[in-house]
């Protein structure tokens, strides 16, 4: 699509390279992750699984909600243009803030029961994807992926096991399963 954009002079050569360059690097691995983290979770809570399993249309709003309750984008970096008092905190020009995209998901004022992972859930103003003219451009396609695969476990799968313990990879931004083994029957 892009390269055809290329070929059209919708774009230039040097903004097509660009292109691919940032839908490779932004969209892979948070994908990946967050289907991993997604699975996991269906995994570890046999009961939601079965709520998917009896209806899996929800499977879109169960990636959306696994999104929401373990997000594979905790935290994003922002540089302040000038000083803004944010809750009660001076923050002053040019400074570095670190946003937890992560920890919006869980916040008790915006999500009843935060805690609880619901994939029947309303689900709305989720950080997940970031906001703003930065936010995610790709977040419908990874919503369509998420969805998708989901659904097709749903129907697929009868049981979801974890078979050990997943490794998590730690990372100041990106958050999922390094090494993860289920036994799906
Ligand atoms: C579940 C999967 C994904 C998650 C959780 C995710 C999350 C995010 C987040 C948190 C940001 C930063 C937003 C901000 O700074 O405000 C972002 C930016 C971005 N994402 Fe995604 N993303 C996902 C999939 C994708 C996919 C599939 C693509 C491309 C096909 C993509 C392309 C981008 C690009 C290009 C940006 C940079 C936007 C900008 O700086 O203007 N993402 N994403």
């Amino acid at each position: 699509m892009i390269h055809a954009a290329d070929d059209d002079r919708q774009v230039t050569h040097d903004e097509a390279m660009m292109l691919v360059r940032s839908f490779l690097s932004a969209g892979v691995d948070r994908t990946v992750d967050s289907i991993g983290l997604a699975l996991k979770l269906l995994a570890e809570q046999p009961d939601q699984y079965a709520v998917l399993r009896a209806d899996p249309s929800l499977a879109r709003n169960a990636f959306k909600e696994a999104t929401r309750f373990d997000s594979s984008s905790h935290s994003l970096f922002r540089t302040t243009l000038c000083a803004r008092e944010i809750a009660g905190q001076l923050i002053g020009k040019h400074e570095k803030v670190m946003v937890f995209i992560g920890s919006a998901g869980r916040d008790g004022a915006h999500f009843d029961d935060p805690d609880a992972f619901d994939i029947t859930r309303k689900i709305r103003g989720q950080m997940g994807y970031g906001v703003g003219p930065h936010g995610c451009v790709g977040q419908m396609f990874a919503r369509l992926e998420g969805e998708i695969l989901l659904q097709a476990v749903a129907q697929q799968v009868l049981d979801l096991q974890p078979d050990g313990t997943p490794e998590t990879r730690l990372n100041p931004g990106l958050r999922g399963p390094a090494r993860m083994s289920m036994v799906l029957q």
